[in-house]
C-alpha cells in the first residue's frame, strides 16, 4: 500500500481524497500542519507527500524527504512556484494537477470584477440593514471597455471568452503567444497603457515576480482595475497600495497575496492581523480580497483528488511514465512537459 503524508489538510480536502484514495489503494496520513523544515519529519515512513500552494518545498525540505525515503512530491495544485523543482531533480519526482477546473478560476475572476465594479458587496451589506440608498454605488459598463489579459493559458483563455461575452475588447500579453488564436498580443507596456481592466493569469517565476510594480503602475490608465487570481508575488503589494492612495488605481481584486502563506485559509477573526500591508489594503473601499478561493468548486475538488491520486499511483506502479511530472531535465519545464514520454529520471 502506498503511504502518503498529506500536508495542510482542510476539511474540504478529505471527502474526495478519501474516496479516490480508497478506490486506488492509497493510505493517507492527513496532517493539518504545513510542510516546511520544522514539520518535514512527519513524512517519515511515507512513500509520497501531497502538498498545496502554501507548503514550503525548498532544497532543505527536499533533501530531508529524500533521506526519509520519500520518492514523490504530489502537488494538489496547478502552480508549483513553492517547490524547488531543480533541487528535486534526480532525487524526488514532482507531479502536479495541470488543469482541474480552469473555469472555476476564470469565473471567480469575473465574479470579483463584477462585485467590485458594480459594488455588490456594499449593496449586500446595505440592504441587510434595510438601507436602500444608491449613493456611492455607481459602477461602469464592461461593454466596450478594454481588458488586458496577462498569460493566455488555460485560465486566461477562458477568461477571455467570458470577457468577449460581455462585449469587452480583449488585448493580451504572453511570453509564449498562442499561434492562430485570434488573440491580439501586444507588449506589456502597450497593454498597461491601453487597458481599463488588467487580469493576471501567468505563473509566478523569477521573471514575473513583481511584474506589477511602481513602474508598471505608472504606465497604466488612471482608474485601472487590477485583478489577480494567479499568484500574489506577481504584484508588489506596497506599490499597489501607493497606486490606490494616489487614486491611480480605481480598484483592486485580489484572490492571492504575496505573504498569504501564514494568513489565508484560516479563521483569524478575533485576532490582531500581523500584516499591516494586507490590513491596509483590506481597509480600502475599492479593494476586495478573497482568500485563495478561486479554485474552490465541487467540480474542481473532485478533479484535483482524482488526478492527484492517479498521478501518485502512476509514479509507483508504472515504471514508464509518471503522470503530470514536472521535469527539470532540460531546465525548461513547460517545454519538457510537452516532449517527455518517460520518467524525468
Ligand atoms: P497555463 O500554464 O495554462 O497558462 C499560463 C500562461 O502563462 C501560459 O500561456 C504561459 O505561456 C504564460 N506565461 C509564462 N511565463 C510568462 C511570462 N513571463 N509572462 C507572461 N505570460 C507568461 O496555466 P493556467 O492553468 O492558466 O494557470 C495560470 C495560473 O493561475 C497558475 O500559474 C496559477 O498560479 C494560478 N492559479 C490560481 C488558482 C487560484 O485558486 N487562485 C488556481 C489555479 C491556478
Amino acid at each position: 500500500m502506498i503511504k502518503v503524508a498529506f500536508f495542510d489538510t482542510k476539511a474540504y480536502d478529505k471527502p474526495s481524497f478519501e474516496r479516490y484514495g480508497e478506490e486506488r489503494g492509497l493510505q493517507f496520513r492527513f496532517l493539518e500542519t504545513k510542510l516546511n523544515e520544522d514539520t518535514v519529519e512527519l513524512a517519515r515512513g511515507c512513500d509520497a507527500v501531497c502538498v498545496f500552494v502554501n507548503d514550503t518545498v525548498n532544497a532543505a525540505v527536499i533533501d530531508k524527504l529524500y533521506a526519509y525515503g520519500v520518492r514523490l512530491i504530489a502537488l494538489r495544485s496547478a502552480g508549483y512556484n513553492n517547490v524547488d523543482v531543480q533541487a528535486a531533480f534526480g532525487k524526488v519526482h514532482v507531479v502536479h494537477v495541470p488543469a482541474y477546473s480552469p473555469y472555476a478560476v476564470a469565473e471567480h475572476t469575473m465574479a470579483l470584477l463584477l462585485t467590485s465594479v458594480r459594488r455588490i458587496h456594499k449593496a449586500y451589506n446595505r440592504t441587510r440593514e434595510f438601507n436602500f440608498s444608491l449613493n456611492g454605488l455607481t459602477g461602469f459598463d464592461f461593454h466596450g471597455k478594454t481588458v488586458g489579459v496577462i498569460g493566455t493559458g488555460k485560465i486566461g483563455r477562458i477568461f477571455i471568452d467570458i470577457c468577449r461575452g460581455f462585449g469587452m475588447k480583449v488585448i493580451a500579453y504572453d511570453r509564449y503567444p498562442a499561434q492562430d488564436s485570434g488573440i491580439e498580443y501586444l507588449t506589456l507596456d502597450e497593454l498597461f497603457a491601453r487597458s481599463d481592466v488588467i487580469s493576471l493569469h501567468c505563473p509566478l517565476t523569477p521573471e514575473t515576480r513583481h511584474m506589477i510594480d511602481a513602474a508598471a503602475i505608472g504606465k497604466m490608465k488612471k482608474g485601472v482595475v487590477i485583478v489577480n487570481t494567479s499568484r500574489g508575488g506577481l504584484i508588489d503589494a506596497e506599490a499597489l497600495l501607493e497606486g490606490i492612495k494616489a487614486r491611480k488605481i480605481g480598484a483592486a481584486c485580489l484572490d492571492v497575496y504575496e505573504e498569504e502563506a501564514d494568513i489565508f485559509f484560516e479563521d483569524r477573526s478575533g485576532h490582531i492581523l500581523n500584516d499591516e500591508l494586507l490590513a491596509r489594503l483590506i481597509s480600502m473601499p475599492n479593494v476586495i480580497v478573497t482568500s485563495h478561493q478561486a479554485f474552490l468548486t465541487e467540480e474542481a475538488l473532485s478533479n484535483i483528488a482524482e488526478t492527484t491520486v492517479g498521478n501518485i499511483v502512476s509514479c509507483f506502479e508504472n515504471d514508464g511514465v509518471c503522470d503530470n511530472e514536472l521535469c527539470y531535465r532540460c531546465g525548461n519545464i513547460e517545454h519538457c512537459k510537452k516532449e517527455r514520454k518517460e520518467k524525468c529520471f
